[in-house]
């Protein structure tokens, strides 16, 4: 499926591991993201391994290096990769770097985030370490929109994870993880399916697709 002409064409960004990166890959790959193919894996830090991980895979990636470069200038750059490749649904996974406003206009609603938390709780940084700081004894992942305001745009889903008492940061980190590895296949599905509707700040599936 993901040789199709009429495949859809997704581009990933990322700054670190790769690890959600690697679980839409596999998902794609898989079939469980029908129709579509990574057209590209951008990072904008040149030792990121989740580029190392997509060469290897045999996916094309590249990196715009953002150090000592003004946010407009890289994000043109990037936006001119993106567009360079054809693609479509832009997901931030684990992308550190807050996208200016021309980044955004450039792919209305079609740039999407995974966030560890249950937004809007616990935005920005260190997520997890928020959730155990605050004593919340529910936390999650959220994928969502992208919009020009940090974690914050339309959501799409949300998975919850209890917070235990034993839990460190790693520990409630590792479980996060492996409910956005499901999340965000899902969620890109969903949007590529184009069977929603925004209405305001809600997210408002088909009919077909409510469970
Ligand atoms: C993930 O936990 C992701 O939710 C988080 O960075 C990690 C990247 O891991 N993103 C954010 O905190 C964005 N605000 P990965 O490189 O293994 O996918």
């Amino acid at each position: 499926m993901s040789e199709s002409a009429a495949a859809r064409r997704l581009g990933i960004l990322l700054s670190g591991r790769g690890s959600n990166f690697l679980a839409i890959a596999d998902a794609v790959a898989a079939g469980r993201i029908p129709n579509a193919e990574i057209a590209l894996v951008a990072a904008n830090r040149g030792e990121a391994p989740g580029i190392a991980a997509a060469r290897s895979r045999g996916l094309p990636a590249e990196v715009v290096e953002a150090k000592g470069r003004g946010r407009a200038a890289h994000d043109a750059e990037m936006v001119e990769r993106l567009h360079a490749h054809g693609v479509e649904l832009v997901c931030l996974a684990g992308y550190m770097r807050l996208l200016s406003p021309s980044f955004v206009q450039a792919f209305p609603n079609h740039i999407l985030n995974i966030h560890p938390s249950l937004l809007p709780a616990f935005p920005g940084l260190d997520a997890q370490r928020q959730a155990l700081e605050y004593g919340a004894l529910v936390s999650g992942c959220t994928v969502h929109f992208v919009d020009d305001q940090l974690d914050h745009g339309v959501i799409v889903l949300q998975r919850t994870v209890e917070v235990l008492p034993a839990d460190d940061e790693a520990a409630l980190s590792a479980r996060i993880l492996e409910q956005e590895h499901l999340a965000y296949p899902e969620a890109i599905a969903r949007v590529l399916s184009g069977k929603y509707r925004i209405a305001g700040r809600r997210y408002v599936a088909a009919p077909a697709e409510r469970s």
